[in-house]
């Protein structure tokens, strides 16, 4: 293992934005994680992990240590007629796992095809798209305590997941990290198609049957062909959160836009398509310098190179400002910001 000074971040987060690291050390392990972590000069240093780097703002040098988790490895561990049980290590591509998976008609995590990042960062947002969430199929995580270096195991209910939130996004921010997830998944599996669109495109091949590998397919060209590629433009997908909010709000916002897009939740509250509301406010393509919201899908702020993370911030600061006028409601966001 070795530890880098000054090192920069550019090719390590997906916005492409340029910041450095005072320390930097990749651990491929769980013991050189622990290692890493218990160096004296560490000790009381901020820390920083990063997987793909797919779901973070870096708005200025990191003045701490960054640690790039690569711990490799899938395994199936245990399999019985309907289900199976898979182990895969943080540094894992997630998109990586989700085509073993799918490739063995393995299903659970199909809808969730081309999610960039790493198989670590997956539970500490909860990732979700097309109607699957990590949570249904997540059946426990392993990690090591930071204050302590002590290996931790934490069952799906212990993780506090919500809507694109765990308790590591909370309590336990800067506290844990996670170094393996294990996954519960279906051998006879049941086909997620709730979403419009991949109804729509699954109708159109006209197959006999459909198995969770034309689902991933299908997604996975939704993806391409509505979010921009990270390889080309940088970004970290969605922004922000699709806002909750009750009925009464719903209501008010109905009347005086009928065409809202919203579903409703099963505690009767609705979640509104933030996406749409960004559009509304007439951000949708727009640039600004180096930044702009996406033509495609404005919920996506993109770098089109050299720009900052402090002017991602400043665009996202007017987008919120906007939708806070024309709506009357705050966005959150759902990246991270350092
Ligand atoms: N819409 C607009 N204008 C826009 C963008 C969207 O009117 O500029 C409308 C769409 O037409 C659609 C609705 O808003 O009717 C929802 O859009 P979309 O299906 O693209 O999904 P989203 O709510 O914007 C969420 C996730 C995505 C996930 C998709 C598909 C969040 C914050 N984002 O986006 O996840 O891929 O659903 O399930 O929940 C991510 O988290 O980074 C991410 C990409």
């Amino acid at each position: 293992m070795t530890i880098l000074e000054n090192i920069s971040l550019k090719n390590l987060n997906t916005f492409g934005l340029e910041a450095k690291a005072r320390y930097f050390v990749e651990t491929i392990s769980e013991e050189e994680l622990k290692e890493a972590i218990s160096y004296d000069l560490f000790k009381h240093a901020s820390k920083l992990v990063l997987g793909g780097g797919s779901n973070i703002l870096l708005t200025a040098d990191f003045d701490g240590l960054v640690i790039k988790i690569s711990i490799p490895g899938i395994k199936i561990i245990e399999e019985d007629k309907d289900a199976v049980f898979i182990e895969a290590g943080a540094g894992v591509v997630w998109n990586y796992l989700v085509h073993f998976c799918v490739e063995r008609n393995f299903g659970g995590i199909e809808n969730l095809s081309l999610i960039p990042g790493t198989v670590g960062a997956a539970p500490i947002q909860n990732i979700g798209a097309y109607g699957q969430e990590l949570k249904d199929v997540l059946y426990l995580l392993k990690g090591i305590s930071i204050s302590e270096v002590k290996e931790k195991t934490f069952q799906n209910d212990e993780c506090k997941f919500d809507y694109r939130d765990s308790i590591f996004k909370n309590e336990l921010k800067g506290k844990f990290i996670v170094t393996s997830i294990i996954l519960r998944l279906s051998r006879n599996p049941k086909l997620n198609l709730s979403y419009g669109s991949v109804k729509d495109e699954i109708e159109k091949l006209n197959l006999k049957q459909i198995t969770v590998r034309d689902v991933s397919n299908v997604i996975s060209n939704i993806r391409r062909r509505k979010l921009p590629d990270p390889a080309v433009t940088g970004n970290a997908g969605s922004y922000f959160r699709n806002p909750e909010v009750d009925e009464i709000k719903f209501l008010k916002i109905k009347e005086d836009f009928p065409d809202v897009i919203a579903h409703k939740q099963v505690n009767g509250n609705y979640k509104i398509a933030a996406g749409w509301m960004i559009e509304k406010c007439g951000w949708k393509g727009k640039r600004i310098g180096n930044t702009g919201s996406h033509a495609k899908q404005s919920l996506v702020i993109v770098n089109y190179g050299g720009a900052e993370g402090k002017e991602i911030l400043m665009l996202a600061g007017k987008i919120k400002n906007s939708v806070k006028q024309k709506f009357d409601i705050v966005l959150t966001e759902e990246v991270n910001i350092y």
